[in-house]
């Protein structure tokens, strides 16, 4: 009856027809302009069609539709917000036609029917879902909601409550909580898909199941007591208020719009849901939560193209079995990589192995494993004292403690029993690749790894390519990474390499803002409500004065023409007061345990005493902009110098990297990200206005030029 390039409508017997999603040249369907254009054609030809009583909607792929296509968003996006709700408004109008038809029809959802795809699934008047489908509405998560009638018509099919909750979370649902919810009418084996929705098609042809009422009910307010609807709203807005990510609206503005929309019918429903849309397609967590989601896709490619040149590891070994030589076995070896984790003596050998039991008992509580799982993992990490076995391991990597002089000797010695094609990885935080590299005898083996701090939980690896490392050593340590569940970044070996290196210029803009009369408290009040998850003094503190100081000074003396060491310095003024923070019980802060054994943290006057000696003006107070401004330009600027020198080769990467590796706010989505935002003019305009505090905040020529043209970092 139809053919187009997604869609194909052919008649069935008994005057049935079957609607079916089948993108020629692609492995999946996504719900494009194309084939939302196809699907109004379709619906068309159907409705046209007097022989037909009723439609059966499937998939000829794996899934059903895993969505819209994001790539077109932002074209759309760029519109004036009135345009682009009168555009989407229109669109509606196609599912409209198809919950109109005059015959009943059935969805059947097989894999995956996840935003678009489940909105157009809920215009039918049934849905099957297969028991190992899923469906949801993620858009959440990129910073939007459904905007294709999903949220006025889940609110009539499941009911507010669930409507609230799917949208405003975000998380897919399996089968049977589907059902349970409502969201779907049965559910199914399978291999008994096609057939279950026939038949349910065919029962309501037949007059046995009120099809007319369902879609009817679509179309009206929803059935409910205004009182009701209204405690209910106000729960669900307060819950979304505290559980929304700071500066992310999306959740918000939609349970807003949704609170007003049951109470219409589905037109002006629509046209709420259009506005709303439009509204929070404008704002700045969508803008970078969309461009997350293109960053992300392009780290996979990269990721696929370095893992052709991996050796494979069948088996590794760590050195070290600290905090992070702990937790580099425990993640390595959850992921299936049997691991030889060596230390100089039993009492931090035994540590290591304490912690990686508590560890995969914590998997096991948490229903992620079971117990056999886990003992079964944790006799594949094998402690000892010796090298035994280390000439059969493909990869090591160092986690000793960051001293030069010991990294050189523990490494030397490592050679000498290890394969010659093993790869050799250092984890270390502030030394530089090239330095460490120097007395070996196979550098290109050797590479860095640079993990963060708690390793089982943060996300990111600094890959790092020494001036002599293979291609080969790269592509192991990128391979070795993301089978341990971790995202990889490859960059180049600078002070710092890459995150480091742009918090610093951060931290020394707290520092000297500290200098000129701020209240460090108010900076980190002002620094939290901009997004971060902690102010730059509880930073501080977290870190641990002493080893963020000294780490800060390796790295600042590596860029000394931007760098400048802040002279009246409040990190160095509390080392030398023995508060080096979290760890010793005070630093910017008071720190201890409430009763249930969670830390917190207390003003204390004595460090405001101790910081205010630095103050030789007295204490000045600033405002909100100015305190953000003189944090994050610096880091700004370091991030454009760092991409011009081929630190890391692209945009994505780096706003990944500060993303993943210090919690940078996704809803700023990095600092490349960030400058875009704002408009490189207006980076530089504000850089300018800070210029008396020197060469941090001074633009580069590429930024300039950027500015002249209206260029940005992320295409
Ligand atoms: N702690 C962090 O937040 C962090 C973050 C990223 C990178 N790093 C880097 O990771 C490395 C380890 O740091 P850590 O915090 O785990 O230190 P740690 O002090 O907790 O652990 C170091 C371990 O190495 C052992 N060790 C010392 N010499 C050894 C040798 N010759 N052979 C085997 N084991 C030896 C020690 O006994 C100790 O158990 C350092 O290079 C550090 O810069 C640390």
């Amino acid at each position: 009856m139809f053919q187009g390039d997604s869609i194909q409508v052919r008649r069935l017997d008994d005057g049935f027809a079957e609607l079916c999603f089948d993108r020629q040249g692609d492995a999946i369907n996504k719900l494009d302009a194309r084939t939302v254009d196809e699907f109004q054609r379709a619906t068309r030809v159907i409705a046209a069609d007097g022989d037909v009583r009723g439609v059966l909607v499937s998939s000829a792929k794996d899934v059903f539709i895993v969505g819209a296509d994001i790539a077109e968003f932002g074209e759309m996006f760029r519109q004036p917000a009135e345009h682009m709700a009168r555009d989407v408004y229109a669109k509606n109008g196609i599912i409209n036609a198809f919950e109109d038809l005059a015959v009943p029809s059935v969805v059947a959802i097989n894999g995956f029917a996840l935003g678009g795809g489940l909105e157009l699934a809920l215009a039918a008047s049934f849905r099957v879902m297969s028991n190992d489908a899923q469906v949801g509405l993620p858009e959440v998560k990129l910073g939007l909601f459904p905007g294709f009638g999903g949220t006025v018509r889940l609110s009539r099919v499941a009911g507010p409550a669930v409507a609230v909750e799917w949208i405003a979370g975000g998380r897919p649902s399996r089968a049977a909580s589907a059902l349970a919810a409502g969201v779907v009418d049965q559910t199914c084996d399978p291999a008994a898909l096609r057939e279950t929705a026939l038949t349910l098609l065919r029962s309501a042809a037949d007059g046995h199941a009120d099809w007319r009422a369902r879609q009817q009910r679509k179309r009206e307010p929803v059935p409910r007591q205004p009182t009701e609807l209204r405690s209910l709203f106000d729960g669900a807005l307060a819950d979304v208020d505290a559980r929304s990510p700071k500066h992310q609206p999306a959740a918000a503005i939609a349970v807003r719009m949704m609170s007003r929309a049951v109470t219409c019918t589905r037109a002006e429903a629509l046209r709420l849901e259009s506005a709303a849309f439009a509204e929070v397609a404008k704002t700045q967590a969508a803008a970078s939560l969309v461009r997350a989601f293109f960053n992300d896709q392009l780290l996979k490619k990269r990721f696929k193209s370095y893992g052709q040149g991996a050796r494979p590891v069948k088996s590794m070994a760590v050195l070290g079995a600290g905090i992070m030589g702990g937790g580099i076995a425990y993640t390595s070896a959850l992921r299936g990589t049997p691991v030889r984790l060596k230390d100089i003596a039993p009492p931090p050998l035994a540590l290591g192995m304490k912690e990686a039991s508590r560890q995969l008992a914590r998997q096991v509580k948490t229903g992620r494993l079971d117990q056999a799982k886990a003992d079964a993992v944790l006799a594949t990490i094998h402690p000892q004292l010796d090298d035994a076995g280390f000439g059969e391991v493909d990869l090591v990597i160092e986690a000793v403690v960051e001293n030069l002089s010991v990294k050189h000797q523990v490494l030397s010695a490592l050679e000498g029993v290890v394969r010659p094609d093993t790869v050799i990885a250092s984890n270390t935080s502030s030394l530089r690749i090239d330095d460490i590299a120097r007395p070996l005898a196979r550098p290109e083996n050797f590479v860095g790894m640079h993990f963060f701090n708690p390793v089982p939980v943060m996300a990111l690896v600094e890959v790092v390519r020494g001036e002599r490392t293979s291609d080969a050593a790269v592509s192991t340590a990128v391979a070795h990474a993301v089978r341990m569940g971790k995202t990889p970044v490859v960059v180049k070996d600078c002070p710092g390499f890459l995150v480091n290196r742009l918090i610093t210029p951060y931290v020394s803009g707290f520092l000297q803002l500290l200098a000129d009369g701020a209240d460090f408290a108010e900076v980190d009040r002002v620094m939290e409500a901009f997004g971060w998850p902690m102010g730059p003094a509880l930073l501080q503190d977290v870190v641990g004065m002493d080893t963020g100081g000294h780490v800060g000074d390796v790295i600042a003396a590596g860029y000394p023409q931007r760098m400048r060491p802040v002279t009246r310095n409040a990190v160095k003024l509390m080392v030398e007061h023995r508060r080096y923070g979290q760890k010793s019980g005070a630093g910017f802060y008071r720190h201890g345990l409430d009763p249930s054994g969670k830390p917190v943290r207390s003003p204390d006057p004595e460090a405001q005493a101790l910081v205010a000696t630095l103050q030789l003006d007295g204490p000045r107070t600033f405002g909100e902009a100015e305190i953000v401004d003189r944090l994050m330009l610096p880091m700004v600027v370091e991030a454009a110098h760092a991409l011009e020198e081929g630190v890391v080769a692209t945009a994505a990467e780096l706003d990944m990297a500060l993303t993943l590796g210090i919690g940078f706010p996704a809803y700023l989505g990095g600092a490349l990200q960030y400058a875009d935002w704002l408009g490189l003019a207006e980076v530089v305009a504000r850089c300018e206005r800070l210029s008396a505090l020197g060469p941090a905040c001074e633009p580069t020529a590429r930024m300039r030029e950027m500015a002249a043209t209206g260029a940005r970092f992320h295409g």
